[in-house]
This record gives structure tokens, sequence and C-alpha cells, in this order.
């Protein structure tokens, strides 16, 4: 999940100076933000970036606006439209975000974890025009015109394969995808209109040889059809029971997550009981990588969060 971010003053000063989009773009800067949260103690370092960024090289601008989340300029309404969305070439397109992965892998200590957005969730960014809330135009869509929604799925799906293999080859020693919003979907409809093209990012990807972590949100009922996609690591929202995902998941594929990030809001003991709960959870068999089971938010304490990667490590050490 995110590690760097709002929460973090350093973070907060330098976004003073640069926007968001400024702090992606320009590699140094990003390889800052990075670094940042490493003096938590944590045993990975997320690329700073978002997963966004390849829909404007696409033909999608957006921005961040204040207070709103990202809004794309021109929602995608038509399938003339879609037509026109461009396959990019990540070199070309996206070369801050490998130069910044270079960069990286020259300063850290730690594995680097690149990421990139699931087709699903960027599609609802694209017809959205920003964050939803019933993803209500995105299924219309999906529901109304399945081939228009088929195609851009399998364009979106393109490019973040090859966007995905871009990083690995700068250096990622490991990569996520985010299906952040599919947790909207039933299984069903899942496995029928989204499961074959995250099949087919997820394979090519696979076959690097890196682990890939596939991670959405509100996906209890998705658990089985995410794994049959793919992937080395299936992410657990906070939600989902971890010890039951362990055996719905099975044996052969590990699980990451899944502390609710509000438990880190209360006190420094809330949270590494919670912490603590995720791990019995888990278990002790090998094949869990401790996380939280969403984004941070922007009002934790940094000190709850370095207290629970203490705790985890202690803990957990064998
Ligand atoms: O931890 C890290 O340093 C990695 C950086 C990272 C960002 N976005 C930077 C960012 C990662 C991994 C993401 C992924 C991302 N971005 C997702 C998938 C993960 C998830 O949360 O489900 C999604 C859905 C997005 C899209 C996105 N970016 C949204 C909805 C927002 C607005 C959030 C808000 O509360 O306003 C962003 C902005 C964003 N991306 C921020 C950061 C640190 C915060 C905004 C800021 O600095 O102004």
């Amino acid at each position: 999940m995110r590690q760097a971010g709002r929460y973090m003053p350093e973070y907060r000063k330098l976004r003073e100076k640069y926007s968001l989009l400024e702090l992606c773009k320009t590699p140094e800067l990003a390889l800052k933000v990075t670094l940042q949260p490493m003096q938590l103690g944590v045993d990975a370092a997320i690329l700073f970036a978002d997963i966004l960024l390849p829909l404007e090289p696409m033909g999608a601008p957006f921005e961040f606006a204040k207070g709103e989340g990202p809004v794309v300029h021109l929602p995608i309404a038509t399938r003339m439209q879609i037509d026109r969305l461009r396959i990019i070439d990540p070199e070309e397109s996206l070369g801050y975000v490998l130069e910044a992965i270079r960069l990286l892998k020259r300063e850290l200590e730690v594995p680097l974890i690149g990421f990139a957005g699931a087709p699903f969730t960027l599609a609802s960014y694209l017809v959205e025009g920003g964050k939803s809330t019933n993803f209500a135009k995105t299924k219309k869509l999906l529901f109304g015109s399945p081939e228009d929604f088929r195609v851009l799925l399998a364009k979106l799906a393109e490019v973040i394969r090859a966007y995905l293999l871009a990083q690995v080859a700068a250096g990622a020693d490991a990569v996520q995808l985010f299906d952040s919003w599919v947790g909207e979907l039933s299984p069903r409809d899942y496995v029928e209109h989204v499961q074959p093209h995250v099949r087919r990012i997820l394979k090519d990807v696979e076959a690097t040889g890196v682990p890939v972590i596939h991670f959405g949100v509100g996906t209890s009922a998705l658990l089985e059809a995410m794994r049959d996609a793919g992937g080395t690591v299936l992410g657990v929202d906070y939600a989902t029971p971890l010890d039951l995902a362990r055996t719905r998941v099975g044996a052969d594929r590990a699980v990451q997550g899944n502390m609710d990030p509000c438990a880190l809001l209360a006190t420094r003991e809330v949270a590494i009981a919670h912490s603590q709960r995720v791990l019995d959870a888990a278990g002790s068999a090998p094949g869990h990588v401790f996380n939280l089971g969403h984004g941070i938010l922007p009002e934790t304490p940094v000190d709850h969060v370095k207290a629970v990667v203490d705790h985890v490590h202690s803990a957990s050490a064998r």
C-alpha cells in the first residue's frame, strides 16, 4: 500500500513546492519521496508514482484537483473515444518512471516494488472522470456495450502489460497490480469481463520471474476468481478475514495484508494490537507479507506506523 504521502511531514513540505504530478515526473524528486518512508524500517520500498500516469500519454489528460482527487478532463463516453486512445511505448511516454527506478536501484538497500493500475480500475477513472461511489457509468458501459468495454480493457491491458515489463527491465524487484475498485463487480461479471485481461498481464509479468502482487478492495467475494487470474501474491483487503483468505487461496500462493489502515489512527497500543491480530490470523505457515489492507490515511501519526513496523519485526522474527 502507500508508504509515502501526506501523513509524512517531509512529504507535505515537498508538496508545498511541487504538485503531485511534478513529483512523479521528476525522477530525482520521485527518488527522494520513495526514500522518505525508509526511516520507518520497512522491508521494501514502493516506487513513488501513481496508477493514473499512463492515462495522459494514452490521450486522456487529468489533474489531481485539491480536495476532489483525480479529475479526467474529457471522460470516455463513446466508442470513437476508445478507438482514439493510444497504445503507448512505456520507454517513450513514461520514461521518467523508469528513470526513477534506475536511480532508486543505486540507492536502496531493500527491494523495490513497482506498480500499475489494473484495467478495470483505470477504466473506471476514464469513464467516470474521477472517483465514484457506484461506478454507474462504467457498469453501464460494461452491461450495455460489452464489446466497447472489451476493447477499452484490452487496450489498457496492453499498455499496463508493457509498462510493468518495462519496470521489471528497469530493475523493479517485484510489482503490484492495483485493481482497487474491482470489488464493485460480482464474481460472474468479473470472470466474464475483467479476468481475461488481468490474466494476460499477470502471465507475462510473472514469466519474468519477479513476484507479482494482485490487489483489490472489497474483494471478499472475488478471491478465488482473482487468484485464478494469476499472480504470486494475492493482496487481501482489511475487511476480509485473513485466515479464511489463506484457506480459500490455497497454500501455493502467498497472501499480503491486511491491517485496517484506520487502526493506525487511535493509539499506539491499538495499532500494535491490530497488527498482532493480523499476524495471528496469518498463522505460522510461510507465505504471508504483512501490510495494510488498503492505503494509509493522511491523518495517520508516523510514530504509530513505526511502532507497528517494529512490532511486526519482533513478533515475526524466525
Ligand atoms: O506509497 C507510495 O509512495 C506509492 C505511491 C502511490 C501513489 N498512488 C501516490 C499518491 C501509489 C501506490 C498510488 C496508487 C494509487 N493511486 C491507487 C491504488 C491504490 C489504492 O489506494 O487503492 C489509486 C486508486 C490511485 C489514484 C489516486 N491517486 C487517488 C484516488 C488519489 C487521491 C487521493 C486523495 O485522497 O486525494 C491519488 C493521489 C495520490 N497518489 C497521493 C499520493 C501520495 C496523495 C495526494 C497528494 O499528495 O496530494
